[in-house]
């Protein structure tokens, strides 16, 4: 299971790079525009901290496949290491990727939204597929689900491709796509945060420092 995070913002990039066992970051149009800053200059920061071996996924702006390749080329040669280009899935975007399998460039075909969208992704050699959960869940459709069918439908047809699930709003959606057999889940920092969290986790642990500072008051092991 990959946790990768989605978002361009560089305390939380930093904050969660160093806290939790990240293989990535995720951006789009929107995640980027949000910074308000050069394109350029927020790809090497966020190089910068996650360094040259953690994935780091941007999708492309461009229309037509000869200007995807294009630009995912520039991307790939800019972005100081360990890269995969975001691609919406549409007649384009699969000719891109086609020929950006050829020439070794990832390819992550995002705005998913069906098992049968993702499939031909996966043909088309997309490395990484990302189906859009809340989004789905927000149109009474049922997002962990199809995630599910997804990872049915590409072990059924033998395909290599990983399905990336995006768009979380709570932790049990998470849950339920890791349940399902999702190769990496890209959320947000408050996502992260949700997933380890517990009132009963809290309570386990106010009940061990009561118990033991009962005892040692502030003593640590460290001063024994
Ligand atoms: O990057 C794609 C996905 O993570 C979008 O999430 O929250 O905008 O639905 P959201």
């Amino acid at each position: 299971m990959e946790y990768i995070l989605d978002t361009a913002n560089i305390a939380d990039i930093k904050h969660c790079n160093e806290f939790y066992p990240l293989t990535g970051v995720t951006t789009n149009p929107s995640i980027i525009a949000k910074e308000k800053r050069d394109f350029w200059a927020i790809i090497k920061d966020i190089r910068d901290i996650i360094g040259p071996d953690k994935i780091l996924f941007a999708q492309t702006v461009q229309k037509t496949a000869d200007k995807i390749v294009e630009e995912a080329k520039l991307l790939n040669e800019k972005s100081g290491g360990n890269f995969g280009v975001k691609i919406p899935i549409d007649e384009e975007g699969l000719k891109a990727t086609m020929a950006l399998n050829k020439l070794g460039i990832k390819v992550l075909m995002t705005a998913i939204f069906t098992p049968a969208q993702a499939l031909i992704a996966a043909k088309a050699g997309a490395d990484y597929v990302a189906p859009y959960v809340n989004r789905l869940d927000n149109i009474i459709g049922d997002g962990t689900e199809v995630v599910a069918e997804i990872v049915e439908q590409f072990a059924i047809h033998g395909m290599t491709c990983k399905v990336l699930a995006a768009s979380f709003k709570n932790a049990e959606q998470v849950h339920r796509c890791a349940a399902a057999g999702c190769q990496c889940v890209t959320v947000s920092a408050d996502i992260l945060k949700a997933v380890i969290s517990h009132p009963m986790t809290d309570a386990a642990i106010a009940g061990f420092d009561k118990d033991w500072k009962g005892v040692y008051a502030d003593k640590t092991i460290l001063d024994f």
